[in-house]
């Protein structure tokens, strides 16, 4: 039986954590849907046309050390608004989500683009500072030196380029959950997806 939860948001939200943690929950396989933007990213970084390399793309890609960095990030952020880069992933995505036994995806525009018809949808939000707060302590423990003003700037410009691309902008779509973690720890706003998901079960 498919059914996917598709969780959408601007960056650093907390995405990964809550999805990782929800796939646990339910059984489902997990696709963190950044790391393909990522990958694609630094083989353009890399000299790769980001047309080719999003078409060509590799496990082994997927599994570079480098993926999660804020230059990653940049770069990712850049591909992602070139059509043709979204439309060659978009394939993939969309089995990802369909498999049987159930799948969580968490990116932009999933539960408006890769999977409209998703059976469970959340938007996961947080103020940009909350944000940057939990995302430079997180580069921090992997060994970053990047300052909190940095790692603001980044989130704000990524979110900026997100929103205003006109392929799959980020945008919440009209029957998602909003989960706003601004003033919740990560136990609780695991707890608040999960309550939103069995509601649509
Ligand atoms: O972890 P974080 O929220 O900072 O970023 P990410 O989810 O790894 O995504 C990195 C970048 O890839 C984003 O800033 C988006 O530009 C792009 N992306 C996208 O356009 N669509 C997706 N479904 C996922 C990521």
């Amino acid at each position: 039986m498919a059914f996917t939860i598709a969780i959408d948001g601007p960056a650093a939200a907390g995405k990964g954590t809550i999805s990782r943690a929800v796939a646990a929950h339910f059984g489902f396989a997990h696709l963190d849907t950044g790391l393909l933007y990522r990958a694609v990213g630094v083989r353009m970084l890399e000299g790769t046309d980001p047309v080719e390399a999003a078409a060509t793309l590799t496990p082994a890609d997927l599994e570079r050390g480098d993926l999660r960095g804020a230059a990653a990030a940049q770069a990712a952020s850049r591909v992602a608004t070139i059509p043709e880069v979204r439309s060659a992933l978009l394939d993939f995505q969309r089995a990802f989500a369909r498999r049987a036994g159930g799948a969580v995806l968490d990116g932009r525009d999933i539960g408006t683009v890769i999977c409209p018809e998703a059976e469970a949808k959340l938007f996961v939000t947080a103020s940009a500072e909350v944000r940057a707060r939990r995302r430079h302590a997180e580069l921090r423990a992997a060994g970053s030196d990047m300052t909190y003003d940095a790692v603001l700037a980044d989130v704000l410009d990524r979110d900026a380029r997100d929103r205003d691309r006109s392929t799959a902008p980020l945008i919440a779509a009209d029957d998602a959950v909003l989960i706003d973690t601004s003033a919740m720890d990560i136990a609780a706003a695991i707890a608040a997806a999960i309550t939103a998901i069995d509601a649509r079960r």
